[in-house]
């Protein structure tokens, strides 16, 4: 790869996130009513490989967060796009929140914070990655896939300015050095 360092290869997530499944089954097998509250965009690739390694019946509802747009440190704040329909999906439910990563926490803290609203029998959370940082929102992070470094990381859904997304590794990234998909993509 020209142009990024792969801090996770595409094995390694694998691994990762059949580890996170089993913790995830350990805890819910014997629940109903589970929602899996997948946070777009970013969270929607290791989500779908999380799911599928799960055994019993969860409804999947997704929701859009943002705090990034095109740039590579959290804008400070973050838009959560509720549907109308949230309050049936989420009320009485075991909602499990699934994120890409957990940074600054702003994201999670915002939409934890509207969730409690929506009156769901509990809350659980799922991050594929935490940076190792002092985080500016302190969250309880119920099932972590890895702690990585402070660094902008691409791929396995994460993106930069919509790009990168479909990379099947987390690498991480610079904007200077940004590249082409094909260098991106170890052509
Ligand atoms: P916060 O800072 O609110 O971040 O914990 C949560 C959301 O911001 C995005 N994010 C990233 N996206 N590379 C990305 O492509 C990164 O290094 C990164 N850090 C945060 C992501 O959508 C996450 O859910």
């Amino acid at each position: 790869m020209s142009c990024d360092r792969i801090l996770v290869t595409a094995k390694q997530l694998e691994s990762v996130v059949s580890g996170l499944a089993e913790e995830i089954a350990a805890a819910y097998r014997n629940l109903d009513n589970i929602v899996a509250l997948v946070m777009l965009d970013g969270a929607r690739y290791f989500a779908k490989d999380l799911l599928a390694n799960l055994d019993f019946p969860v409804e999947v509802v997704f929701i859009k967060a943002s705090s990034y747009g095109s740039r590579t440190s959290s804008c400070g704040r973050v838009r959560i796009g509720a549907s109308a329909d949230l309050t049936n999906q989420i009320r009485g439910k075991h909602v499990l929140v699934i994120d890409d990563i957990y940074d600054t926490g702003l994201t999670l803290a915002t939409l934890l914070n509207r969730l409690r609203d929506y009156q769901p029998q509990s809350i659980r959370t799922c991050v594929l990655l935490e940076k190792a940082i002092e985080h500016t929102q302190k969250i309880p992070i119920d099932f972590r896939g890895l702690i990585i470094e402070d660094a902008f990381v691409i791929g396995y859904g994460l993106d930069f300015d919509g790009r990168y997304r479909d990379l099947p590794f987390i690498a991480s990234f610079s904007p200077k050095h940004a590249c082409s998909a094909k260098n991106a993509h170890g052509a």
